[in-house]
């Protein structure tokens, strides 16, 4: 059978970063590539105490078909525990705060549309966004993110205006960066006067580690925004659960789109989310995750510093699991990823996160599931193989004829 694709499944290749990635499946790897959490934060026996009384007490209603919205006392739980007034009317919860990015692609972007994103972005927006066919456009980003200068410029007028721009304010994947107050104030601004619509991103922002980030955007700009949450970080991403805190006047749409994707996030796992988080569990278990997630931060920091070669820089996030590399110019992180998994140590190359042109001497580092030992091992290893891919770019530059 010769299967006719639509356009939009056309545009869904695997990234050739992914394939590239399975390599780092081997046994024995020390992977600093993946985006998981620390297994060691699941709070099991909370769930296996909650999966029992769930059961108990409400057991049928917790297997039956529900609300698209979501299990009311979790959306209310969810709009308590925002910095700024929600209504529980305001939540949707979805299937991980992935399924957010889904939705809001199929409500917002027509074919072409223009949208704005961060240099660089989370990979998984741009999957969610690309089969509607999007004009991606990335905004210039410092260390501190957007820019609000070139957000201003890049905004667009009329039909032309952007839909939206995607915005990770807290520990950006991938770069772990933040977005001070004054450039939160300034992008919120520009989105005001521009009429271009926020979607904010912040699965990270309660893992800060010695204080917490300045307000969400959403908290300034609540019409003009659409704010996703989950529970991946703070509890286990294997629930997929996540929310979206939409304005009234978006909220029914994103609803209908919710319908068609999968009727309702799992029933089950609502509730027993809402039995774990019932007494003020989060209180006490996310500063558990924060001071784990320090300590790993900590200890990569002080391998970088022991082991990198002259020429290699790195941030130094206040919060979440990334860290971001940026190799000297001419290093290409893509060829060196192959040369490091010789070595069994896996990073995923920075070129896998930008919209448009990539910037290939980069590197994602996660510094939360190796132990204290796996990092030592595995800089030290990532260490020698930059070390030897500056020494072949400096004998190729001395090689090569001078150009007059
Ligand atoms: C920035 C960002 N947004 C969204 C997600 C999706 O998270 P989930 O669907 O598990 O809530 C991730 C996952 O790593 C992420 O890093």
């Amino acid at each position: 059978m010769n299967w006719t694709l639509a356009a939009r499944a056309e545009k869904m290749n695997p990234s050739v970063i992914r394939e590239i990635l399975k390599v780092t499946e081997k046994p024995g790897i020390i992977s600093f590539a993946g985006g998981l959490p620390s297994p060691k934060t699941f709070p099991v026996a909370e769930f296996r105490a909650a999966c029992e009384k769930v059961l108990t007490e409400d057991g049928p209603a917790s297997l039956q078909y529900a609300a698209s919205e979501g299990y009311g006392p979790l959306r209310e739980m969810v709009a308590a525990g925002l910095p700024w007034k929600v209504s529980p009317s305001q939540v949707l919860i979805t299937t991980g705060s992935q399924q957010g990015l889904d939705l809001i692609a199929k409500i917002l972007i027509d074919q072409g549309s223009r949208i704005l994103v961060e240099t660089p972005t989370y990979l998984g927006a741009l999957q969610a966004f690309t089969p509607m066919e999007p004009r991606a456009v990335a905004v210039a980003s410092d260390d501190e993110g957007l820019r609000a200068d070139d957000f201003q410029a890049k905004a667009g007028q009329g039909a032309e205006r952007a839909r939206f721009a995607y915005l990770l304010p807290n520990f950006q994947n991938p770069t772990g960066r933040t977005m001070s107050e004054a450039r939160r104030a300034a992008v919120v601004a520009v989105a005001q006067e521009t009429g271009v619509p926020l979607v904010e991103d912040n699965p990270y922002g309660d893992l800060w580690f010695d204080q917490p980030p300045p307000a969400p955007l959403t908290a300034r700009n609540r019409e003009g925004g659409v704010y996703l949450g989950s529970f991946s970080k703070v509890l286990a991403p294997g629930l997929r659960l996540g929310f979206m805190v939409a304005p009234p006047g978006l909220y029914p749409k994103l609803l209908q789109a919710k319908q068609a994707a999968d009727l309702h996030s799992p029933s089950f796992n609502q509730r027993m989310v809402a039995q774990v988080m019932q007494d003020g569990f989060l209180g006490r278990h996310v500063p558990t995750i924060r001071a784990l997630y320090k300590s790993q931060r900590d200890h990569m920091l002080a391998a970088l510093e022991r082991e990198m070669p002259e020429g290699v820089q790195w941030n130094k996030p206040v919060g979440g699991m990334f860290l971001w590399v940026r190799l000297p110019q001419g290093v290409d992180a893509v060829a060196l990823l192959p040369r490091a998994v010789e070595r069994n140590v896996a990073f995923v190359p920075g070129a896998a996160f930008y919209a448009d042109t990539p910037e290939t001497h980069t590197m994602r580092l996660s510094f939360v599931t190796a132990s204290h030992s796996q990092i030592d091992t595995g800089i030290a290893a990532l260490a020698q193989t930059i070390r030897e891919a500056i020494a072949a770019l400096d004998t190729q530059r001395q090689a090569a004829p001078v150009q007059l």
